[in-house]
Protein backbone atom coordinates (compact mmCIF):
# COMPACT_ATOMS: atom_id res chain seq x y z
CA UNK A 1 0.00 0.00 0.00
CA UNK A 2 1.29 3.62 -0.80
CA UNK A 3 2.29 6.14 2.22
CA UNK A 4 -0.29 8.83 2.73
CA UNK A 5 1.84 12.02 2.42
CA UNK A 6 1.85 14.52 5.08
CA UNK A 7 4.11 17.36 4.52
CA UNK A 8 5.02 20.45 6.61
CA UNK A 9 3.87 24.16 5.62
CA UNK A 10 5.56 25.32 2.57
CA UNK A 11 6.83 28.52 1.74
CA UNK A 12 8.64 30.91 3.94
CA UNK A 13 5.48 32.53 5.82
CA UNK A 14 4.42 32.88 9.54
CA UNK A 15 2.94 29.81 9.79
CA UNK A 16 5.61 28.18 7.47
CA UNK A 17 7.84 25.25 8.53
CA UNK A 18 11.02 27.32 7.31
CA UNK A 19 9.92 30.49 9.77
CA UNK A 20 9.20 27.94 12.57
CA UNK A 21 11.67 24.51 12.82
CA UNK A 22 13.66 25.90 15.80
CA UNK A 23 13.16 23.28 17.96
CA UNK A 24 14.56 20.65 15.42
CA UNK A 25 17.21 23.30 15.03
CA UNK A 26 18.23 23.22 18.66
CA UNK A 27 17.62 19.37 18.72
CA UNK A 28 19.90 18.87 15.89
CA UNK A 29 22.41 21.19 17.11
CA UNK A 30 23.07 19.31 20.59
CA UNK A 31 23.63 16.35 18.63
CA UNK A 32 26.11 17.66 15.86
CA UNK A 33 29.19 16.94 17.76
CA UNK A 34 27.71 13.38 17.94
CA UNK A 35 26.98 13.13 14.18
CA UNK A 36 30.59 15.06 13.05
CA UNK A 37 32.83 12.61 15.84
CA UNK A 38 31.06 9.23 15.17
CA UNK A 39 31.10 9.89 11.13
CA UNK A 40 34.67 10.43 11.29
CA UNK A 41 35.24 7.80 13.86
CA UNK A 42 33.22 5.25 11.39
CA UNK A 43 33.56 6.16 7.89
CA UNK A 44 36.20 3.85 6.04
CA UNK A 45 37.57 5.83 3.24
CA UNK A 46 38.73 2.37 1.39
CA UNK A 47 35.41 0.27 1.57
CA UNK A 48 33.20 3.47 0.79
CA UNK A 49 35.27 4.45 -2.41
CA UNK A 50 34.78 0.14 -3.32
CA UNK A 51 38.09 0.39 -6.11
CA UNK A 52 36.59 3.28 -8.08
CA UNK A 53 38.92 5.74 -9.38
CA UNK A 54 36.33 8.74 -9.37
CA UNK A 55 35.83 9.26 -5.91
CA UNK A 56 31.73 10.80 -5.90
CA UNK A 57 30.52 10.25 -2.81
CA UNK A 58 26.89 10.17 -2.29
CA UNK A 59 24.98 11.41 0.94
CA UNK A 60 20.89 11.68 1.59
CA UNK A 61 19.15 13.69 4.11
CA UNK A 62 15.55 12.03 4.48
CA UNK A 63 12.73 13.63 5.52
CA UNK A 64 14.57 17.16 4.71
CA UNK A 65 11.06 19.36 4.51
CA UNK A 66 12.15 22.67 3.39
CA UNK A 67 15.47 23.53 5.14
CA UNK A 68 16.92 25.32 6.81
CA UNK A 69 17.86 22.84 9.46
CA UNK A 70 19.11 20.31 6.48
CA UNK A 71 21.43 22.37 5.40
CA UNK A 72 22.91 22.44 8.83
CA UNK A 73 23.03 18.74 8.67
CA UNK A 74 24.40 18.36 4.96
CA UNK A 75 27.49 20.84 6.37
CA UNK A 76 28.40 18.93 9.15
CA UNK A 77 28.46 15.28 7.16
CA UNK A 78 30.61 16.17 4.43
CA UNK A 79 33.29 18.48 6.69
CA UNK A 80 33.10 15.14 8.90
CA UNK A 81 34.16 13.09 5.86
CA UNK A 82 36.32 15.40 3.70
CA UNK A 83 38.56 16.07 7.29
CA UNK A 84 38.96 12.10 6.93
CA UNK A 85 39.91 12.36 3.66
CA UNK A 86 42.25 15.55 4.41
CA UNK A 87 43.93 13.44 7.36
CA UNK A 88 44.64 10.85 5.65
CA UNK A 89 47.95 10.01 3.40
CA UNK A 90 46.94 8.23 0.79
CA UNK A 91 44.04 10.37 0.13
CA UNK A 92 44.75 13.67 1.12
CA UNK A 93 44.92 14.86 -2.62
CA UNK A 94 42.07 12.80 -4.07
CA UNK A 95 39.14 15.01 -2.42
CA UNK A 96 36.13 13.44 -3.70
CA UNK A 97 33.36 15.14 -5.36
CA UNK A 98 29.87 15.37 -3.10
CA UNK A 99 26.28 14.45 -4.56
CA UNK A 100 23.82 15.05 -2.15
CA UNK A 101 19.98 14.03 -2.12
CA UNK A 102 17.42 15.62 -0.58
CA UNK A 103 14.20 13.45 -0.43
CA UNK A 104 11.00 14.01 1.17
CA UNK A 105 7.31 13.38 0.65
CA UNK A 106 5.79 13.48 -2.98
CA UNK A 107 3.68 16.77 -0.98
CA UNK A 108 6.84 18.29 0.52
CA UNK A 109 7.24 21.94 -1.40
CA UNK A 110 10.60 21.87 -3.26
CA UNK A 111 10.56 24.87 -4.70
CA UNK A 112 11.18 26.34 -1.09
CA UNK A 113 13.57 23.68 -0.41
CA UNK A 114 15.49 24.48 -3.86
CA UNK A 115 15.38 28.44 -3.32
CA UNK A 116 16.95 27.74 0.19
CA UNK A 117 20.76 26.31 -1.78
CA UNK A 118 23.11 28.68 -1.22
CA UNK A 119 25.29 29.42 -4.67
CA UNK A 120 28.64 28.51 -3.02
CA UNK A 121 28.02 24.98 -1.82
CA UNK A 122 30.72 22.12 -2.16
CA UNK A 123 28.24 19.98 -3.32
CA UNK A 124 25.85 18.74 -6.28
CA UNK A 125 22.17 18.27 -5.69
CA UNK A 126 19.12 16.42 -6.57
CA UNK A 127 15.65 16.21 -5.00
CA UNK A 128 13.84 12.65 -4.27
CA UNK A 129 10.60 12.99 -3.75
CA UNK A 130 8.97 9.78 -2.02
CA UNK A 131 8.38 7.87 1.27
CA UNK A 132 11.42 6.54 2.88
CA UNK A 133 9.47 3.35 4.11
CA UNK A 134 10.59 1.77 1.00
CA UNK A 135 13.15 2.54 -1.73
CA UNK A 136 14.37 5.49 -3.74
CA UNK A 137 18.04 4.66 -4.47
CA UNK A 138 19.67 2.03 -6.25
CA UNK A 139 21.82 -0.89 -4.61
CA UNK A 140 24.49 -0.25 -3.00
CA UNK A 141 24.61 3.60 -4.13
CA UNK A 142 24.37 5.46 -1.19
CA UNK A 143 27.56 6.37 1.31
CA UNK A 144 26.38 8.14 4.37
CA UNK A 145 22.91 8.93 4.95
CA UNK A 146 20.99 10.98 7.59
CA UNK A 147 17.61 11.49 9.03
CA UNK A 148 16.31 14.02 11.93
CA UNK A 149 12.99 14.07 13.25
CA UNK A 150 11.37 12.66 10.60
CA UNK A 151 10.91 8.49 11.63
CA UNK A 152 8.31 9.60 14.28
CA UNK A 153 5.89 10.45 11.63
CA UNK A 154 4.09 7.30 10.77
CA UNK A 155 3.54 5.75 6.65
CA UNK A 156 -0.41 6.54 7.80
CA UNK A 157 -3.04 6.31 10.84
CA UNK A 158 -3.89 2.59 11.67
CA UNK A 159 -6.92 1.36 9.82
CA UNK A 160 -8.56 -0.11 12.75
CA UNK A 161 -8.15 3.12 15.21
CA UNK A 162 -10.74 5.20 12.78
CA UNK A 163 -13.26 2.17 12.45
CA UNK A 164 -16.46 2.30 14.11
CA UNK A 165 -16.74 -0.81 15.97
CA UNK A 166 -13.41 -1.95 16.06
CA UNK A 167 -11.64 -2.57 19.57
CA UNK A 168 -9.15 -0.02 18.41
CA UNK A 169 -11.57 2.33 17.63
CA UNK A 170 -9.82 6.13 19.29
CA UNK A 171 -13.25 8.31 18.90
CA UNK A 172 -13.06 11.46 19.93
CA UNK A 173 -9.21 11.70 20.06
CA UNK A 174 -6.35 11.97 17.81
CA UNK A 175 -3.40 10.59 19.40
CA UNK A 176 -2.82 7.57 21.44
CA UNK A 177 -2.11 9.39 24.65
CA UNK A 178 -5.25 8.51 26.68
CA UNK A 179 -6.50 5.79 24.79
CA UNK A 180 -7.33 2.25 25.37
CA UNK A 181 -4.38 -0.38 25.20
CA UNK A 182 -5.70 -1.49 21.73
CA UNK A 183 -5.58 2.03 20.10
CA UNK A 184 -2.12 2.60 21.42
CA UNK A 185 -0.72 -1.30 20.58
CA UNK A 186 -2.28 -0.16 17.24
CA UNK A 187 0.36 2.45 17.03
CA UNK A 188 3.20 1.33 18.26
CA UNK A 189 2.66 -1.67 15.89
CA UNK A 190 2.68 0.43 12.71
CA UNK A 191 5.45 2.06 13.99
CA UNK A 192 7.25 -1.25 13.49
CA UNK A 193 6.29 -2.11 10.60
CA UNK A 194 7.21 1.41 9.33
CA UNK A 195 10.56 1.22 10.52
CA UNK A 196 11.23 -2.21 9.93
CA UNK A 197 10.35 -0.72 6.18
CA UNK A 198 12.80 2.01 6.29
CA UNK A 199 15.70 -0.21 7.14
CA UNK A 200 15.21 -2.77 4.49
CA UNK A 201 15.20 -0.30 2.31
CA UNK A 202 18.40 1.54 3.73
CA UNK A 203 20.23 -1.96 4.01
CA UNK A 204 20.18 -2.23 0.20
CA UNK A 205 21.04 1.35 -1.09
CA UNK A 206 23.81 1.82 1.50
CA UNK A 207 27.24 0.51 0.59
CA UNK A 208 29.19 -2.69 2.46
CA UNK A 209 30.27 -0.02 5.68
CA UNK A 210 28.04 2.60 4.76
CA UNK A 211 26.80 4.81 7.71
CA UNK A 212 23.10 5.98 8.69
CA UNK A 213 22.79 8.49 11.20
CA UNK A 214 19.23 8.88 13.03
CA UNK A 215 17.98 11.63 15.24
CA UNK A 216 14.33 10.71 16.51
CA UNK A 217 12.23 12.16 19.33
CA UNK A 218 11.57 9.72 21.64
CA UNK A 219 10.21 9.68 24.96
CA UNK A 220 11.98 9.08 27.99
CA UNK A 221 13.43 5.58 28.03
CA UNK A 222 11.55 3.53 30.77
CA UNK A 223 7.94 5.50 30.50
CA UNK A 224 4.65 4.27 28.83
CA UNK A 225 3.84 5.50 25.26
CA UNK A 226 1.37 7.58 26.94
CA UNK A 227 3.69 9.28 29.06
CA UNK A 228 5.48 11.33 25.96
CA UNK A 229 5.15 15.07 26.32
CA UNK A 230 5.15 15.52 22.52
CA UNK A 231 2.45 13.12 22.15
CA UNK A 232 0.28 15.13 24.81
CA UNK A 233 1.06 18.52 22.70
CA UNK A 234 -0.70 16.96 19.50
CA UNK A 235 -3.42 15.51 21.71
CA UNK A 236 -4.46 19.28 22.74
CA UNK A 237 -5.22 19.55 19.10
CA UNK A 238 -7.99 17.06 19.32
CA UNK A 239 -8.58 18.72 22.26
CA UNK A 240 -9.45 21.95 20.76
CA UNK A 241 -11.07 20.29 17.76
CA UNK A 242 -13.47 18.66 20.37
CA UNK A 243 -14.68 21.67 21.59
CA UNK A 244 -15.05 22.83 18.02
CA UNK A 245 -17.32 19.90 17.38
CA UNK A 246 -19.41 20.09 20.53
CA UNK A 247 -20.14 24.07 19.09
CA UNK A 248 -21.16 22.60 15.64
CA UNK A 249 -17.89 24.29 14.13
CA UNK A 250 -16.55 20.73 13.42
CA UNK A 251 -18.19 17.55 12.20
CA UNK A 252 -18.21 15.04 15.45
CA UNK A 253 -17.49 12.11 12.48
CA UNK A 254 -14.89 13.96 10.75
CA UNK A 255 -13.49 14.32 14.40
CA UNK A 256 -13.91 11.12 15.10
CA UNK A 257 -12.25 9.45 12.10
CA UNK A 258 -8.77 11.73 12.42
CA UNK A 259 -5.90 10.72 14.11
CA UNK A 260 -2.38 12.40 13.83
CA UNK A 261 -0.06 9.54 12.44
CA UNK A 262 2.63 9.79 15.15
CA UNK A 263 4.35 7.55 17.23
CA UNK A 264 7.29 8.51 19.94
CA UNK A 265 8.85 5.46 20.43
CA UNK A 266 11.22 4.84 23.58
CA UNK A 267 14.65 4.84 22.80
CA UNK A 268 15.37 0.71 23.49
CA UNK A 269 12.05 0.32 21.39
CA UNK A 270 14.45 1.94 18.23
CA UNK A 271 17.49 0.28 19.77
CA UNK A 272 15.90 -3.23 19.66
CA UNK A 273 14.66 -3.00 16.44
CA UNK A 274 18.01 -2.13 15.01
CA UNK A 275 19.42 -5.11 17.19
CA UNK A 276 16.93 -7.43 15.73
CA UNK A 277 18.33 -7.04 12.49
CA UNK A 278 22.41 -7.60 13.47
CA UNK A 279 23.20 -9.00 9.93
CA UNK A 280 22.44 -6.10 8.40
CA UNK A 281 23.49 -3.26 10.63
CA UNK A 282 25.81 -2.89 14.25
CA UNK A 283 25.00 0.04 16.23
CA UNK A 284 28.29 1.95 16.52
CA UNK A 285 26.84 4.83 18.59
CA UNK A 286 24.04 5.66 20.71
CA UNK A 287 22.90 8.60 23.29
CA UNK A 288 19.99 9.89 24.74
CA UNK A 289 19.80 13.78 24.70
CA UNK A 290 16.82 14.70 27.09
CA UNK A 291 15.38 18.21 26.27
CA UNK A 292 12.94 20.27 28.94
CA UNK A 293 10.08 21.63 27.49
CA UNK A 294 9.56 25.11 28.47
CA UNK A 295 5.99 26.68 28.51
CA UNK A 296 6.91 28.86 31.36
CA UNK A 297 5.43 32.04 29.50
CA UNK A 298 2.83 32.86 26.72
CA UNK A 299 6.04 33.67 24.11
CA UNK A 300 6.95 29.74 24.92
CA UNK A 301 3.69 28.53 24.60
CA UNK A 302 3.14 31.23 21.32
CA UNK A 303 6.31 29.44 20.26
CA UNK A 304 5.33 25.96 20.74
CA UNK A 305 1.88 26.91 18.90
CA UNK A 306 3.77 27.87 15.99
CA UNK A 307 6.17 25.24 15.93
CA UNK A 308 3.27 22.55 16.14
CA UNK A 309 0.95 24.23 13.29
CA UNK A 310 3.65 24.45 10.91
CA UNK A 311 3.77 20.74 10.96
CA UNK A 312 0.35 19.63 11.56
CA UNK A 313 -1.89 21.97 9.77
CA UNK A 314 -1.48 20.38 6.38
CA UNK A 315 -2.92 16.89 8.22
CA UNK A 316 -5.43 18.80 9.44
CA UNK A 317 -6.69 20.77 6.62
CA UNK A 318 -6.40 17.80 4.13
CA UNK A 319 -9.19 15.81 6.65
CA UNK A 320 -11.21 19.04 7.70
CA UNK A 321 -11.56 20.44 4.28
CA UNK A 322 -11.48 24.12 3.64
CA UNK A 323 -14.33 25.08 6.07
CA UNK A 324 -12.24 24.70 9.28
CA UNK A 325 -11.31 28.19 10.29
CA UNK A 326 -7.44 27.21 11.38
CA UNK A 327 -7.18 30.70 13.11
CA UNK A 328 -9.74 29.70 15.46
CA UNK A 329 -8.37 26.16 16.01
CA UNK A 330 -5.11 27.55 16.61
CA UNK A 331 -6.17 29.99 18.93
CA UNK A 332 -7.99 27.43 20.88
CA UNK A 333 -4.92 25.17 21.31
CA UNK A 334 -2.82 28.48 22.31
CA UNK A 335 -5.37 27.88 25.58
CA UNK A 336 -5.26 24.43 25.51
CA UNK A 337 -1.22 24.21 25.50
CA UNK A 338 -1.63 26.91 28.36
CA UNK A 339 -4.18 24.65 30.35
CA UNK A 340 -1.57 21.61 29.89
CA UNK A 341 1.51 23.60 31.18
CA UNK A 342 -0.25 23.80 34.50
CA UNK A 343 -1.14 20.28 35.24
CA UNK A 344 0.69 17.76 37.13
CA UNK A 345 0.96 15.26 34.28
CA UNK A 346 3.18 18.16 32.46
CA UNK A 347 5.70 18.87 35.10
CA UNK A 348 6.09 14.77 35.03
CA UNK A 349 7.09 14.55 31.75
CA UNK A 350 8.08 17.47 30.49
CA UNK A 351 10.97 15.97 29.18
CA UNK A 352 11.69 14.44 25.08
CA UNK A 353 14.19 12.50 24.50
CA UNK A 354 16.30 12.82 21.41
CA UNK A 355 17.77 9.55 19.93
CA UNK A 356 21.11 9.60 18.22
CA UNK A 357 21.86 6.29 16.66
CA UNK A 358 24.85 5.69 14.16
CA UNK A 359 24.46 2.51 12.15
CA UNK A 360 26.66 0.73 9.97
CA UNK A 361 26.05 -1.61 7.23
CA UNK A 362 27.65 -4.70 7.50
CA UNK A 363 30.06 -4.98 4.48
CA UNK A 364 28.88 -8.21 3.20
CA UNK A 365 26.08 -7.10 1.09
CA UNK A 366 22.86 -9.73 0.54
CA UNK A 367 22.20 -8.24 -3.23
C1 LIG B 1 9.58 17.65 11.37
S1 LIG B 1 10.11 17.57 9.74
C2 LIG B 1 11.88 17.42 9.92
C3 LIG B 1 12.62 18.14 8.82
C4 LIG B 1 14.13 18.20 8.97
N1 LIG B 1 14.71 16.89 8.94
C5 LIG B 1 14.52 18.92 10.24
O1 LIG B 1 15.17 18.31 11.10
O2 LIG B 1 14.16 20.08 10.37
C6 LIG B 1 9.66 15.93 9.27
C7 LIG B 1 9.79 15.70 7.78
O3 LIG B 1 9.71 14.30 7.51
C8 LIG B 1 8.99 14.15 6.31
N2 LIG B 1 8.48 12.80 6.23
C9 LIG B 1 7.57 12.20 7.04
N3 LIG B 1 7.32 10.95 6.61
C10 LIG B 1 8.10 10.76 5.50
C11 LIG B 1 8.26 9.68 4.61
N4 LIG B 1 7.59 8.53 4.77
N5 LIG B 1 9.14 9.81 3.58
C12 LIG B 1 9.83 10.98 3.41
N6 LIG B 1 9.70 12.05 4.24
C13 LIG B 1 8.84 11.94 5.26
C14 LIG B 1 7.89 15.20 6.43
O4 LIG B 1 7.29 15.47 5.19
C15 LIG B 1 8.68 16.37 6.99
O5 LIG B 1 9.19 17.18 5.99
Amino acid sequence: MEDESFAMNGGDGLNSYKKNSKFQRQGFDASKILLRDSIQENFTIQNNLNGNITTILRIADLGCSVGPNTFACVKTIIEAVKLKFETHQDFKTQLPEFQVFFNDQVSNDFNTLFKGFSVDRNYMVAGVPGSFHGRLFPKASMNVMHTSFSLHWLSRVPEQVTKEGSPAWNKGRVSYVSSSDEVVEAFSAQFVRDMEGFFAARSVELVGDGLLALLIPCRQESTLPSDSILAHIYECVGLSLADMAKEGLVSEDLLDSFNVPIYIPSPSEVKNLVLGMKSLFSIERLDELLFPTNLSTPNDIRACVSHIRATVEGVVCKHFGSELNTEELFERYFHKIEEFSKTPRFTNIENVANLFMLVKRNAVNSI
